[in-house]
């Protein structure tokens, strides 16, 4: 690690994940994103014997919040791995849910190391894999596509206008010469921009980065199957994992991720399945905006399942 990498993760909308996820004594947790832990050390410390099964892809967040959770007395079983295997991990914990949380996305300390390759505004390798050891790397996957799966995914998952011209230039680069630094593709992103970046009211590069990172790790995917897998919980009945009464919250930072949310939570609620507790998205106060400029696309939503 290098640069300003070591800086922590501030946990977004804390007050209302710990008031509406409403633990009780001896609840169980399921934290499918652990991060720093700073949300499962709140939640676990809001109420008495609360114990905390929680995974992380990146083997480094999930070994800080596991100590964190240690130095707060707190009991846990955490497991490195993607949220799509949670129930398992539960099962293997010998566990069920009475909550679970999955706040989506990246952590501060991982867009703040250059050498994860997440950010445009410091040059490094071309990564942005959240596990660090496994997948294909950012570089490769611009070095594979072909230029129009390119442009489908800057258009897709950066919800980007300009994504045919950014594929262009990539593809007419990278015959050149590899692309392989973040510095290089927002070079290239700015240069399809033209004279529209200085009036882009983000950085020209910020779709694009998201749209690659998101195709990287797999993450709308890996978050469908997270919902599925609630679905059939919930339909099944199966309290194995989830116990009756179970609340459960999703933090989402962009439209792509709030939408499958939104509408698998409303189909649940139709069913009978569970009741809306955050009467739709909730987003941060002012006050947390302006001290935490993150958390000003996050959108909470939590149910709580009707099965008893
Ligand atoms: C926004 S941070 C979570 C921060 C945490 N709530 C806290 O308070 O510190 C998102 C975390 O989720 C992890 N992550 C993202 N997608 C994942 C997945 N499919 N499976 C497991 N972890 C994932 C990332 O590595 C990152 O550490």
């Amino acid at each position: 690690m290098r640069g300003s990498g070591d800086s922590d993760h501030v946990p977004v909308l804390l007050e209302e994940v710990v008031s509406l996820l409403a633990p009780t004594p001896g609840e169980t947790l399921l934290d499918c994103t652990l991060g720093r832990g700073g949300h499962a050390a709140a939640i676990a410390s809001a109420s008495r014997d609360v114990c905390v099964v929680g995974t992380d892809l990146d083997e480094d967040n999930r070994s800080a919040a596991s100590a964190r959770l240690a130095a707060a007395g707190v009991t846990h079983h955490t497991r490195q791995g993607n949220f799509v295997r949670a129930p398992e991990f539960l099962q293997a914990s010998g566990r069920a849910a009475d909550m679970v949380l999955a706040d989506l996305g990246f952590a501060s300390n991982q867009v703040d190391d250059p050498d994860r390759g997440f950010s445009f505004l410091e040059e490094g390798p071309l990564d942005m894999r959240l596990d660090p050891t496994s997948g294909t790397t950012a570089a490769s996957l611009i070095a594979s596509l072909s230029e129009r799966d390119l442009a489908e995914i800057i258009r897709h998952h950066g919800e980007e206008p300009l994504a045919a011209r950014i594929a262009q230039k990539i593809a007419s680069e990278r015959a050149r010469s590899p692309i392989e630094t973040t510095g290089q593709l927002a070079a290239l992103v700015r240069e399809a921009y033209g004279v529209r970046a200085r009036t882009s009211r983000q950085h020209p590069a910020t779709r694009t980065f998201q749209a690659i990172r998101i195709a990287v790790n797999d993450e709308l995917a890996a978050l469908q199957t997270l919902l599925d897998r609630l679905t059939r919980a919930l339909r099944n009945g199966d309290v194995a994992w989830l116990r009756p009464g179970a609340r459960i919250g999703i933090i989402a930072f962009h439209s792509l991720e709030d939408r499958p949310v939104k509408q698998c939570f409303a189909s649940l609620v139709r069913e009978g399945l569970a009741v809306d507790v955050s009467s739709g998205a909730v987003q941060a106060r002012q006050e947390e905006q302006d001290r935490n400029p993150r958390c000003r696309s996050a959108r909470l939503r939590v149910i709580r399942s009707t099965i008893d």
